[in-house]
């Protein structure tokens, strides 16, 4: 049966979750981090999943309206703070992917400690996707290896990436079938889920029975049974 190591999640649908309730859309995002929270402990509990990797503001988030960016950025900030403790009794290790150069140097600090601080432990790693585009990534390992004087390897260009792991379950919640420029590199392979529910009502529950279903499926990566 398949593991369930790398699970990778387009958190969507908190704004229409929101307005739903004549509530404004950053109402959404902040229960959508009570879900991150919810589900991030459930996966350092779960004996397959090693690695969670959360799509939390894309390189094409910042073309939402200026408030809902600034709450973003906030919420974010206040999270990492807030979170550390419960990274730490998880035993969590936090790892950024995106390029982080682009927020303010006070998100950036919340950031780098929340990643040295939890740099030690070996259970679950989490990993938020923040400002981060695959198109993005691959582009900026590309570049560093510009110099290079041998041909450029898989192996090397995949040690480049932010995220150097292949994916096998992805899940986006909140009804569309697309990947939106996430792990697209990384994906190759992964077994793609869709689900109807908006992202803050996504539940743990849910999760375990996407996980079941992934465990049953024939994974062939590209060969023959
Ligand atoms: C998509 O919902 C979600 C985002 C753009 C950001 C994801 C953010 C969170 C889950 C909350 C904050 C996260 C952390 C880690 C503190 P949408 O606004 O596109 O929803 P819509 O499609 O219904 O408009």
């Amino acid at each position: 049966m398949n593991q369930a190591k790398h699970i990778a999640i387009i958190m969507d649908g908190n704004g229409r979750w929101a307005e739903l309730q004549d509530k404004k859309r950053v109402k959404g995002h902040e229960a959508g981090a009570k879900v991150v929270k919810s589900i991030t402990t459930f996966c350092s509990n779960h004996k397959d999943i090693e690695r969670l990797t959360l799509y939390a503001f894309s390189t094409e988030n910042w073309k939402r309206p200026r408030l809902e960016v600034e709450f973003l950025m906030k919420l974010l900030n206040s999270y990492l703070k807030k979170e550390l403790d419960v990274y730490l009794q998880n035993n969590v290790r936090f790892e950024p992917i995106g390029d982080i150069r682009a927020f303010s140097k006070s998100l950036q600090k919340t950031i780098r400690i929340v990643q040295e601080k939890t740099a030690h432990c070996d259970g679950l790693v989490q990993s938020l996707a923040l400002n981060y585009g695959a198109q993005d990534e691959i582009l900026r390992a590309v570049n560093s290896l510009k110099n290079s004087h041998e041909d450029i390897t898989l192996e090397m260009l995949s040690n480049k990436l932010d995220c150097k792991h292949s994916v096998d379950l992805l899940i986006r919640t909140g009804g569309d079938k697309r990947l939106s420029n996430f792990l697209l590199w990384q994906s190759a392979y992964a077994e793609l889920f869709f689900t109807d529910t908006l992202w803050p009502d996504f539940t743990t529950k849910e999760l375990e029975k996407i996980i079941k279903k992934f465990k049953k499926v024939e994974r062939r990566f590209g060969g023959l049974k």
